[in-house]
């Protein structure tokens, strides 16, 4: 059965007090909408479509940089989910499968619920993602009779009596998509909020002889956000999760509480992590390095039996191979560091490339910005970089070279060879006691 799943991002999201859509908001370093987007791409759709409206366009953008295949349509007045979902219309023109229907503000729903739904599709027309809320708010209420479900009511439309149900609505549901668009047809606006409900599908499927049933998750998996106290929720509820599958899977965090991971975080076996680590997106290291306390990585590799930091900030385009040393206070972006190199200590390391087992200098700095335009700064195997040397780019270093302490390299150091680029000392014969003496005796002269 081809699957599409419709996700709904129009809303304006008021309680975010916001200037950025409120599925823009990020989790875990990525936008919520990407996170609905990750759990849609678990039932292998053959389409995904994204129901935009307020900041549709950067909406768009962020949607399609996560998945260029994705299609983007507009609702240009938020009439009701309803109605938003009535919007993929005609993007799904002829499309026969189903439809599963998620909220862009509701960003956990699992791999095992959503194939629990699928499997529940196969019995039923009509299937809806329900939950037991520990306080059920103003979710909408699910109305059944034995497994069956008879219809949902929104909060504001409820019943005393249908407002103390528990059992309520994650806004997840699944039907054929002739069948939903058919329904969506019949839906009107005559209730308490005058919005197009699209849980009045239920109602109107049983009217047909249809079925419809429930499939249930734990609270937490329909986690919704709708103000920055939420989104604070949200963010708990992830790192609390992805730190235990770390953990699960081997990798050993001495302070898990400390340690922030983003969405895309991938982690080897036996990698230790300290305290007070954190990763931006696209991070990965490999088996046994070990992450010392207070780093920060994104956009960055570390191969197996390196060690980071502490106060170690790895950049994008950060490649770091097997066994190397990056030390405190040491920043490294767009730079591939070789096999064994060290960088210990107070360095930045920008637009480069070590070769292997390399040795670079504290305070050692490639100069790669002149203000206008970056250069490349070359090291190659065996190199020892003497302390607080600028590498001012464009420029390379030969295998086995060497440079003189505080040198200011402008040129290219030949293999082997030795660089000193910097004035020669000059020793005055015992001036330097002579002048301590004459500043102390003016400054005696000065306090009395
Ligand atoms: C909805 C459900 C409710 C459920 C709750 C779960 C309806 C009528 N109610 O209520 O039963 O318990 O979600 O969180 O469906 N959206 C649009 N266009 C619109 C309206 C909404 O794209 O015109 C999007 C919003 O951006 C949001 C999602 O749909 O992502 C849900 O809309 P929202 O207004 O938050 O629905 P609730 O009132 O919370
Ligand atoms: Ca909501």
């Amino acid at each position: 059965m081809s699957i599409a799943v419709v996700i709904l991002a129009a809303g304006k999201g008021t309680r975010m007090q916001s200037d950025l859509p409120k599925v823009l908001h990020e989790i875990a370093s990525a936008p919520m909408l990407v996170h609905a987007m990750r759990s849609a791409a678990y039932l292998n759709p053959d389409h995904v479509i994204v129901v935009a409206g307020h900041g549709a366009e950067q909406v768009e953008r962020a949607a399609k940089d996560y998945d260029p295949d994705v299609k983007v349509v507009l609702q240009t007045e938020q009439l009701g989910t309803g109605h938003a979902v009535a919007q993929a219309k005609s993007a799904l023109d002829g499309f026969q499968g189903d439809v599963v229907v998620l909220y862009g503000d509701t960003p956990f729903i699992g791999e095992d619920t959503l194939l629990r739904m699928k499997e529940e599709r196969a019995k039923s027309d009509l299937v809806i993602l329900g939950f037991d809320a520990k306080d059920p708010g103003r979710y909408g209420r699910l109305v059944t009779s034995g497994d069956a479900l008879e219809k949902i009511v929104e909060f504001k439309d409820a019943s005393p009596e249908e407002r103390a149900i528990t059992l309520c609505n994650s806004g997840v549901m699944a039907a054929a998509a002739p069948n939903l668009f058919r329904w969506i047809e019949s839906i009107e606006n005559k209730n308490a909020s005058e919005e197009y409900y699209l849980t009045d599908c239920v109602e109107i499927a049983r009217n047909e002889g249809k079925s419809a049933s429930v499939v249930r998750c734990d609270e937490e998996e329909t986690l919704g956000v709708n103000s920055r106290v939420q989104l604070s929720e949200a963010e708990y509820y992830f790192q609390t999760k992805a730190r235990t599958e770390l953990m699960e899977t081997g990798v050993t965090l001495h302070a898990p509480e400390t340690v922030v991971l983003a969405f895309d975080t991938i982690i080897g076996r036996d990698v230790v992590i300290e305290p007070n680590v954190v990763f931006g997106p696209d991070v990965t290291v490999e088996t046994g390095a070990r992450l010392r306390a207070f780093s920060h990585l994104e956009g960055c590799h570390v191969s197996r039996g390196s060690v980071v930091g502490p106060y170690a900030r790895l950049r994008p385009g950060a490649e770091l191979a097997e066994n190397t040393r990056v030390g405190n206070f040491v920043e490294i972006k767009n730079a591939q560091i070789g096999e064994g190199s060290k960088i210990n200590h107070l360095s930045y390391i920008g637009d480069a490339e070590i070769g292997k087992a390399s040795n670079i200098g504290a305070g050692t700095i490639t100069c790669n910005y002149d203000g206008v335009f970056k250069h490349k700064t070359r090291i190659g195997d065996d190199v020892f970089v003497g302390s607080n040397t600028m590498l001012v780019a464009p420029v390379a270093l030969g295998d086995r070279a060497m440079t003189g302490s505080g040198s200011v390299i402008t040129e290219d150091v030949p293999t082997g060879d030795l660089a000193l680029g910097r004035s020669k000392q000059v020793n005055k014969k015992g001036l330097g006691a002579k002048l301590m003496d004459l500043l102390r005796a003016k400054k005696a002269k000065q306090s009395k």
